[in-house]
């Protein structure tokens, strides 16, 4: 099979170095990327005459018809046959439109044309993963309205802390999806770069034209030192960073859903088309595409942990070793779209058990804050407050009392601030909405919060 160098070569390669060392399983996924390189690559070299326009429009066509060709087909056929994409475009080419397609990789070497395929293909990637992230905000959004008013019990150190609203819980991670969108539009700046004319890494003597390059491949900047442009991954390693962070809080998202879905807390319904059965115990309806998340989160960490380690110790410029940047991170890419769609979808058909999440704030001890800002508010100082609530608790919890139902001589025993009022406070209803900080549960700011989102999310 015909390759992209040889004249220096009297021996074939070892067919265990081929299997070894070709990429076409995975550059594959560069195909329409490094086509649509291909093409404004062609018309540049029209314009500065090294192709005469005859040759511009056979090598065109010829592209277009491979473009045709391998639509909507695997790669995986021509595996064993083709080094990489490069060499599979530029054969398939050569077989079809003969002399003029040797031209077609003037001035230019496959470390600058990895790149920037890579750099083309990661720019829609982020666009698809960013469009994705927006809907699963989307579906966060509705089940928070879905939610309503209810509350559950808010949690610290996964013990029971104070009531907060389900809904206040669930944007919660609408925020911080938010942020990871705005550091995926960062990234998308530093990938947004064009390497081409790096050449294989000095830059080259031919006329080449970058800005029409750029201008052609939509890269809004010309990379400013050519060893950069053909050795630098740090793009992938920024979004590979970005994703890591992002798959961290869709881990987090994921254990509360299993917690919610675990009979003890039975606050969720899963739709039976997104939850799985046990081979063995017939009752069983398991919340698998959860915990497959937060599985995947830590191989995603991996990725980049890989990518980094590869890079390290790497002299510049181009080295074989970059060819390690692909596997992992199109692979971390790859999860995402397909974590985020599913989410959603499932996040979507999620039910509430309303009682459920009723019951859960029954339970006194949950008031106990509320009563200790009573005391602040009738000026005990907090730290003697403090200390009078937690007696208050103990003897709830010696006697076997509810603080709900102490009489007004027991809370002045504790206390003489108390009044008949501290009976009031043992309600999740009024303890969300004694709440008065920006960005607390109280339901009139998460009703506002979930306007913003919409306008934000529409
Ligand atoms: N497959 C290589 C990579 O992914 C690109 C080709 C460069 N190969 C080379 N021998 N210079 O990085």
């Amino acid at each position: 099979m015909k390759k992209l160098w040889g004249g220096r070569f009297k021996k074939e390669m070892h067919p265990l170095l081929k299997c070894f060392s070709y990429s076409l399983a995975t550059d594959g996924a560069l195909l329409e990327s490094e086509l649509s390189v291909n093409r404004a690559w062609v018309k540049m070299l029209g314009r500065i005459k090294l192709l005469t326009g005859r040759e511009v429009s056979a090598l065109l066509k010829g592209l277009g018809a491979l473009s045709r060709e391998f639509s909507g087909k695997a790669v995986c056929e021509y595996l064993k046959d083709y080094e990489d994409v490069h060499t599979l475009i530029q054969s398939k080419l050569e077989d079809r439109i003969g002399k003029a397609a040797k031209k077609l990789h003037t001035g230019r070497s496959r470390n600058d044309l990895v790149v920037t395929s890579m750099r083309l293909y990661i720019k829609e990637k982020i666009k698809s993963i960013n469009g994705r992230l927006a809907g699963l905000e989307r579906a966060l959004i509705s089940l928070s309205e879905k939610a309503g008013g209810a509350v559950i019990a808010g949690m610290t150190h996964l013990r029971k802390a104070q009531p907060v609203l389900m809904a206040h819980h669930l944007l919660a991670y609408v925020e911080m999806l938010e942020e990871d969108r705005a550091r995926l539009g960062d990234v998308l700046k530093r990938v947004d770069v064009l390497p081409l004319g790096s050449a294989a890494l000095a830059g080259s003597s031919l006329p080449l034209d970058q800005s029409f390059l750029a201008r052609e491949l939509g890269f809004s900047k010309i990379v400013s030192n050519s060893l950069a442009g053909v050795s630098d991954r740090a793009f992938l390693t920024e979004l590979l960073s970005v994703l890591a962070i992002l798959w961290m809080h869709l881990s987090r998202l994921s254990e509360d859903f299993i917690l919610w879905n675990s009979e003890n807390f039975g606050y969720i319904e899963l739709d039976d088309a997104f939850a799985t059965g046990s081979s063995l115990m017939p009752q069983k309806k398991n919340p698998d595409v959860f915990e497959l998340i937060r599985g995947r989160s830590g191989v995603v960490f991996g990725q980049l942990q890989a990518l980094l380690t590869v890079q390290k110790g790497l002299p510049l410029a181009y080295n074989r070793d970059l060819q390690e940047d692909k596997p992992g991170a199109f692979d971390a890419v790859r999860k995402t779209e397909a974590a985020l769609e599913l989410l959603a979808l499932t996040l979507g058909s999620t039910a509430f058990n309303f009682q459920r999440m009723k019951s859960s704030v029954d339970d006194d001890a949950l008031f106990a804050t509320d009563v200790l800002e009573y005391l602040v508010r009738k000026k005990v100082p907090f730290t003697e407050a403090h200390e009078t609530v937690g007696k208050a608790v103990r003897y709830a919890q010696e006697t076997g009392k509810r603080m709900s139902d102490f009489a007004i001589q027991e809370w002045k025993r504790f206390s003489k601030a108390f009044g008949q009022d501290v009976r009031q406070l043992f309600r999740a209803e009024v303890s969300v909405n004694a709440k008065k900080t920006i960005g607390s549960t109280n339901p009139s700011q998460v009703k506002k919060q979930i306007q913003r989102w919409k306008k934000i999310l529409k």
